[in-house]
């Protein structure tokens, strides 16, 4: 590609296109510096709602707004030319039927720029990825374990083990069917993950789930050592930034303290002959 050609970012149909060629990788971002860094090596940067835990202390996702999916998105978008970036539904803003949610989407296309958006939920909420798709929104599906359901789940359990494999595959079908061009397996078995991205010809991307799948998603706070509340097993943490943060601002505090911050270098000098006026 030519230093002048015009940067293209990723579609959907591109990204639907990868079925079983190079692993699709992907982040989640929640802020332009951060979808900045994730663009330059990910395919798909996601604006998960995972930031309710993540960016803003609230215990679960069930607490997110489409508000705040607005202003996190638009923030990412500033930072990605590459990436697709999709932006997840909150919870509330689209289980009610389809034209709830083709309302809720489409303001997240409409305001953000995103390329699409995510929903959770299996085969019940297949009319709703129907209408969408059939729309103009294409939709990332997510089933296996989803997190805006932890109260019905009663926990964050690992999904599809013995006959409950069944209930999993069938989600991941019906979504595909109805036209999501990627679904996300989250803690799904390891086995079964693997049939579900053989019996699938859309892209599955795994978080806990299995390295067959077509791509893997991780949250960037997680991975960088930021987040550190709880870490799920499938979790790799790539960096320690946290801890160098903790210190650098301990640095920085007994500096203060100690009378050695600011030095002569951070000050302005009067210039020469110039009078002092008030
Ligand atoms: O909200 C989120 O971050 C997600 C993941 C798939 C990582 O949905």
């Amino acid at each position: 590609m030519s230093a002048n050609a015009p940067i293209r970012s990723l579609t959907p149909p591109d990204i639907r296109a990868r079925k079983g060629g190079d692993k699709l990788a992907c982040l989640t971002a929640y802020t332009t510096p951060m979808a900045r860094l994730a663009d330059k090596h990910c395919d798909i940067v996601l604006v998960g709602d995972s930031l309710g835990m993540v960016v803003h202390g609230l215990p679960n996702t069930l607490g997110v707004t489409l508000d705040m999916m607005l202003l996190h998105g638009r923030a990412v978008m500033r930072g990605a030319e590459r990436a697709l970036v999709v932006v997840d539904l909150p919870f509330g803003a689209y289980e009610a039927g389809p034209t709830q949610a083709f309302a809720a989407a489409a303001r997240l296309m409409a305001e953000t720029g995103c390329g699409a958006v995510k929903l959770e939920g299996g085969a019940e909420m297949a009319p709703t990825v129907a209408f969408l798709t059939q729309r103009g929104i294409p939709v990332m599906a997510h089933v296996g374990l989803v997190p805006q359901r932890v109260q019905s789940f009663g926990g964050y359990k690992v999904q599809g083990r013995g006959p409950d494999g069944m209930r999993v595959a069938e989600d991941a079908r019906a979504m595909a069917q109805a036209g999501a061009f990627a679904i996300v397996l989250e803690k799904v078995v390891e086995p079964l993950a693997r049939e579900i991205t053989a019996m699938l010809d859309v892209p599955t991307i795994g978080i806990g789930a299995s390295p067959a799948c077509d791509g893997q998603i991780l949250v960037m706070d997680d991975i960088l050592g930021i987040f550190t509340d709880f870490q799920p097993k499938f979790v790799k943490r790539y960096a320690e930034l946290g801890t160098a943060a903790e210190a650098a601002i301990a640095a920085y505090a007994q500096e203060v303290r100690d009378g050695r911050f600011p030095a002569a270098e951070h000050c302005f000098a009067e210039r020469p002959g110039e009078p002092r006026t008030r």
